[in-house]
């Protein structure tokens, strides 16, 4: 047979840090790559006739990547900030959030951010968690590798509390943590997720843009947020 092979479809290279359900994390058997902003950049790639490629890269590593070009773009659950701001193009937000607190269930003394004075908190390395954490006078910070390693600290007595984003405290809580934990205080900052491009690439960074606005209209990021938030 003669027939030509189709060109195969350009290959997206999306970094994230994937034990972050539920925006990214693997399957238990087939350890494929899923969650919320896996299913849009899977849309956000099928809009600019792309393939997507998972790049799992510690969070700390992200822009870091990004930069040295090993991977184009980072969606990642990563909050838009000023500082990075200054390293990366982030899009139009897509996603709202927060940071919030997560205790033992049997803890009745840290009710809000203002009791976290001089207590044990565990974070994500290179998180905006972290980042308010280290703000909070006399607390004693670890950073962890990733938030479920920060969790697993919490269930074993060695923190007092966990600050990382609403919605993963809320996935960790409903899928089983709520058993002796608990989510406690108001939700800190406004936080708004982007997905971000290298300075240089200002194309990628418009088409980008472009294919989450297609998405938006088209309905498809209104399934994707229904399939992991419900409505
Ligand atoms: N939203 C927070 C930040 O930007 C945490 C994101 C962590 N993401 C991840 N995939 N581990 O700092």
């Amino acid at each position: 047979g003669s027939q030509q092979a189709q060109p195969a479809a350009k290959v997206l290279k999306v970094g994230a840090e994937a034990t972050f359900p539920p925006f990214e994390f693997q399957e238990e058997k087939s350890k494929d790559y899923t969650g919320f902003d896996v299913d849009l950049m899977k849309a956000i790639g099928k809009q600019m006739g792309m393939e997507v490629q998972i790049v799992n890269t510690g969070f700390d590593g992200l822009i870091p990547a990004l930069e040295g070009s090993q991977i184009d773009v980072i969606a990642s659950a990563m909050t838009i900030t000023d500082e990075r701001s200054k390293k990366v193009n982030f899009s139009k937000p897509y996603y709202k959030s927060g940071l919030s607190i997560v205790v033992k269930s049997d803890n009745n003394t840290i009710k809000s951010f203002k009791d976290l004075e001089g207590k044990r908190l565990a974070v994500q390395i290179g998180t905006t968690g972290a980042e308010e954490a280290k703000k909070i006078k006399d607390a004693k910070v670890r950073e962890f590798n990733s938030a479920s390693e920060a969790y697993l600290e919490l269930k074993a007595g060695g923190t007092d509390a966990v600050v990382n984003d609403l919605p993963v405290n809320e996935y960790y809580l409903a899928q089983g943590g709520n058993k002796d934990a608990k989510l406690v205080g108001e939700v800190l900052n406004a936080e708004e997720y982007g997905i971000a491009v290298a300075k240089k690439n200002t194309e990628l960074a418009g088409k980008i843009n472009k294919a989450l606005d297609d998405i938006k209209q088209n309905g498809e990021y209104a399934k994707i947020y229904e399939k992991w938030f419900g409505k």
